[in-house]
């Protein structure tokens, strides 16, 4: 699913004139390499493939992603402005981890597992909260400062020194980039450093958007009974915006001259904007202001980029056939007052609006994909040389789940 769809509800930010000082910041290509152009291969030589459906509804392999993808690939836990201040948490969960995150005294992120070192349950009970010193099992109240690490035992002379000095809850490791906090529950010693993971092409293209000094507009939530991946698979083609999508003729003609882009684990698609088509044949053709351009970053990390706005969407895997489906909505910060802003506000707004319903399309083919989820008559998926990153996508995951 690449959410764009209709040409009438594109614009441009308004620049203020005189100065020509923007109101916001405008994405550009600059010096960057040519994403959409003439030099610029649109399809890697992968061609049209066949896939086992039991990818989606195999409990045993669902333990195996558990593993060796969600447990050791980076994933969003939320916004750095959710965290602001210094003993600022929030929590994540999916795939039966329970994951905190706080903000210290000096500035840096700290992630551990919100799980008691004594008997196991979560040591916090609210999702989000602010300014805390220390957190407090509410069992027995076993006392943990901001790091996870253990500071206080009620009655601690009744246990083994050895069994409760220098412990802490687990460690996660933690990262900022482009303005989210990022998680990876291999830990701060065995992680992947987070830029390597998301790599030089996404981190210096996605970049240009400036992520970092967005603001959250809206988070949308839903609870969709089918595979994560499944969701995965719907934002790494773009063939279904013409039938489900019902996109004019002039998107899907644009679609035809969308290039995609494969980087390490990750994915980068750009699909024009039918009004500039016939600026297609220029080397400088900006895809950043004309563009919708798009990356996945693997596993589960979905950025849909127009050059006014973004949505991140993260499909979180609660079960083998359960996800908490989160659609993170990200606009420029601007005075209400100034003219220009709320007029820049106001078109954002109402191509917000255009999306959602764009979105509730795909939840909609997630209640058809749900009743048929463990048909005898869904064994495998034949995709078209366009659908590649569909089949690219699960080999890399059968590759991780083999190491
Ligand atoms: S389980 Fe946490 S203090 Fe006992
Ligand atoms: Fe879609």
């Amino acid at each position: 699913m690449v959410v764009a769809v209709v040409a009438t509800s594109v614009f441009l930010v308004e620049i203020v004139q005189g100065n020509e000082v923007a109101v916001v910041h405008i994405p550009v290509r600059g010096e960057l390499q040519a994403r959409l152009g003439p030099s610029v291969k649109a399809l890697p030589e992968y061609g049209p493939s066949i896939m086992d459906a039991s990818v989606y509804r195999d409990p045993t392999r669902f333990e195996l992603e558990r593993e060796r993808v969600l447990g050791r690939h980076w994933m969003i836990a939320g916004r750095s402005e959710q965290v602001q201040g210094s003993g600022d948490w929030i929590t994540y969960e999916g795939h039966d981890e329970c994951i905190v995150v706080v903000r210290q005294a000096e500035g840096s992120l700290s992630a551990f597992h919100n799980v008691c070192r004594h008997r196991g349950p979560a040591i916090i009970a609210e999702k989000t909260g602010c300014g805390a010193r220390r957190f407090s099992c509410p069992y027995h109240g076993w006392v943990y400062d901001t790091k996870g690490k253990l500071v206080g035992i009620p009655e601690r002379e009744d246990f083994g020194n050895e069994h409760v000095t220098d412990i802490g809850a687990i460690p996660v490791a933690v990262g900022e980039w482009g303005g989210w906090v990022w998680i990876n529950l291999a830990g701060p010693d065995k992680a992947v450093p987070l830029l390597e993971s998301i790599g030089p092409d996404i981190s210096n293209d996605l970049g240009a958007f400036k992520m970092e000094d967005m603001i959250l507009h809206e988070v949308l939530e839903w609870d969709v009974p089918i595979n994560y991946k499944a969701i995965v698979d719907g934002f790494n083609e773009i063939y279904h915006v013409t039938e489900l999508h019902h996109s004019p003729p002039e998107f899907t003609k644009a679609t035809r001259f969308a290039s995609f882009h494969v980087t390490g684990d990750n994915f980068m698609c750009f699909v024009p904007r039918p009004v500039s088509l016939e600026e297609l044949g220029s080397e400088s053709y900006d895809h950043h202001r004309n563009s919708i351009c798009h990356y996945v970053v693997f596993p589960n990390t979905v950025f849909n980029c127009n050059p006014e706005h973004l949505q991140v969407f993260q499909p979180i895997p609660l079960g083998v056939d359960r996800t908490k489906f989160l659609c993170w909505e990200l606009i420029y910060p601007g005075d209400i007052n100034d003219p220009e802003y709320a007029s820049y506000y106001k078109k954002t707004m109402a191509h917000w609006e255009v999306l959602k319903g764009v979105v509730g399309e795909d939840i909609g083919i997630y209640d058809q994909m749900t009743r048929t989820k463990k048909s005898s008559a869904f064994n495998e998926q034949i995709l078209s040389e366009r659908e590649f990153k569909i089949a690219m996508y699960h080999e890399n995951m059968d590759r991780k789940i083999r190491d």
